[in-house]
């Protein structure tokens, strides 16, 4: 029986399912650090929050000059694509390092480490 109805998205999923379920070699050193079949962080309605609320105060298209405090310009967080476009180790590799910048706003370590997770397990944007 086919399925009625918009298949939202539905090949991604499958595809990011595959990939979760894929064996993790043990004691590999370069895999991510957590076990990603475990990981239910998605950017719409999740992850997007994160970067609203610590990255896109600076990195964000609508911002221009001072209001950006030197953010570069090709470095915006308003969008998923915006994600993908810097590319989610790269984007890991800040928040794991110096974003957002000391004297701003900080997550909490639970919630650093969860978008870290994210972004290790493919970012999957639903
Ligand atoms: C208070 C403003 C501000 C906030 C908030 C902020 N940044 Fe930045 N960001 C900057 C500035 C300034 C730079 C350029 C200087 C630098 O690289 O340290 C930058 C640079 C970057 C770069 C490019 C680094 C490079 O060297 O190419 C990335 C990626 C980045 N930020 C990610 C993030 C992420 C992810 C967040 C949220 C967790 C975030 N930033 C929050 C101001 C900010």
């Amino acid at each position: 029986m086919r399925p009625t109805g918009r298949r939202h998205g539905a090949p991604l999923v499958a595809l990011w399912t595959a990939v979760a379920a894929l064996p993790l070699p043990a004691g590999c050193g370069d895999g991510p650090d957590s076990d990603c079949a475990t990981v239910t962080t998605v950017w719409e309605g999740d992850a997007e929050a994160f970067f609203a609320t610590y990255c896109a105060t600076c990195h964000s298209q609508s911002l221009a000059g001072d209001d950006r405090q030197d953010a570069p310009v090709s470095v915006n967080f308003d969008s998923y694509s915006d994600i993908v476009g810097v590319g989610p180790a790269y984007v890991r590799a800040q928040i794991e390092g110096p974003m957002p910048p000391a004297g701003d706003p900080q997550p909490g370590d639970g919630e650093r480490a969860r978008i870290i997770d994210w972004l290790d397990c493919g970012a999957p944007e639903r």
